[in-house]
């Protein structure tokens, strides 16, 4: 009687599963083939652990629980957008404008420092920035942005430390600035936000996220200042840009393609550790090397250029500045003076993925040793996550 309940049930199931499906379409399902035998996560994981392990030595533990940590937001207040209001209101959640502290909390630099300092005038200059993050240990997030009176949203969400860049590339008032791999257009947004373009070009190879950008900018920047005038965005290939426009700009951003090491190591999807995008992956350090000397070809005489990326590795940073300034001096003869980093943030960014940002991880890394002659141009070095 039990066998005839149970073969009942089976027959039941079985009808049920199949009844509306046609025969020509049933299919048992392939695991195989639908879940990835290593995720692009994972090997991002075993990437870095036998690269930064060696490169890091006994730092790579903490780092590397720094990494795998939640991202930690901060919130850039859009001054276009009632700022003041703005930061009153971030102030009531109890967050802090770590841009602020960083500025008034800023030790002295010592006597016979080797850092030769940009930061001055680039300290000067940033104070239009306002930046909220949560204190260290407070792991609330920020209510979605919202549009105010103008029409404008109020603050941008990004992570913290990708306003050092924009601190670091000092705006004078009056520059022209290149943003030349600029999309989806955080520090575009930032560079907007010190009031000091004259005019900005924000350039992206990929349309769709040049797309991206404009959707930024129309939703945080007021019409008359989008004039095509002040701001021109671009999808042109970057590595051309030398050519196209040499010796143009006072400062020049060249925020490259990189491993992204936080994003890799939590997002599967358009990961760079897929095993599709091998060769690419392997690719980029010759990628961001010709990036980095069309935008020194970019610059003017005299002018500043901050080369960027989301990634630790010694290959995408100090191997591309290095090989960046050997091309300027071997083809065209232009040497590129190279400061130490001197942006130290406050003790605020020290949490979550922004806990590398400390003077540690966030250094310059080659000394300030190349002459400067009469062509030359200015390189602030940073790895920032
Ligand atoms: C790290 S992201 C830039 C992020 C951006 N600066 C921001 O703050 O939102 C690097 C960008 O480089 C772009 N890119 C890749 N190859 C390029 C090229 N040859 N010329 C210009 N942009 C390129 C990618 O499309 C990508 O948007």
């Amino acid at each position: 009687m039990a066998a005839l309940v149970v073969r009942g049930v089976r027959d039941m199931l079985k009808r049920a599963d199949f009844a509306t499906v046609p025969r020509r379409q049933r299919h048992k399902k392939k695991w195989a083939s639908t879940e990835p035998k290593f995720p692009a996560t994972r090997l991002a994981l075993q990437n870095f652990d036998m690269t930064y392990s060696v490169q890091f030595g006994d730092l790579w533990p903490s780092i590397r629980v720094s990494l795998l940590s939640e991202q930690k937001y901060g919130a850039l207040v859009n001054n276009f957008a009632a700022g003041d209001r703005v930061s009153a209101e971030l102030e009531q959640l109890k967050a802090r404008d770590f841009v602020n502290e960083a500025v008034f909390h800023r030790e002295p630099e010592p006597e016979n420092s080797q850092t030769a300092a940009p930061s001055p005038a680039s300290w000067a200059c940033s104070p239009n920035l306002r930046c909220f993050t949560f204190t260290r240990g407070d792991v609330s997030r920020f209510p979605p942005a919202r549009l105010g009176s103008l029409g404008l949203m109020d603050y941008y969400l990004m992570d913290a430390a990708s306003l050092l860049p924009v601190l670091a590339l000092g705006l004078q008032p009056g520059d022209t600035v290149l943003d030349l791999c600029a999309a989806p257009g955080g520090k575009t947004l930032a560079l907007l936000q010190t009031g000091c373009c004259r005019n900005l070009a924000a350039n992206d190879l990929s349309t769709s996220r040049t797309s991206r950008l404009q959707r930024v900018l129309h939703s945080y920047v007021p019409q008359d200042v989008r004039d095509k005038n002040r701001v021109r965005v671009t999808s042109w290939d970057g590595r051309k840009w030398g050519e196209l426009e040499g010796d143009t700009y006072d400062r020049v951003l060249v925020d490259v393609p990189c491993t992204t090491d936080r994003h890799s190591l939590h997002e599967e999807e358009n990961s760079i550790f897929q095993r599709s995008r091998k060769k690419e992956r392997q690719m980029l350090p010759v990628l961001q090397v010709q990036l980095l000397a069309a935008g020194l070809l970019a610059t003017k005489p005299g002018g500043h250029i901050v080369y960027s990326t989301c990634s630790l590795s010694h290959l995408q940073n100090e191997y591309v500045v290095q090989g960046a300034i050997e091309l300027l001096d071997n083809q065209y003869s232009i040497k590129v003076q190279v400061f130490f980093a001197v942006v130290v943030p406050g003790p605020r960014l020290s949490s979550g993925a922004s806990s590398l940002a400390n003077p540690k991880s966030l250094r310059a890394i080659l000394p300030a040793s190349q002459a400067l002659t009469s062509h030359s141009v200015c390189l602030e070095q940073y790895y920032i996550m």
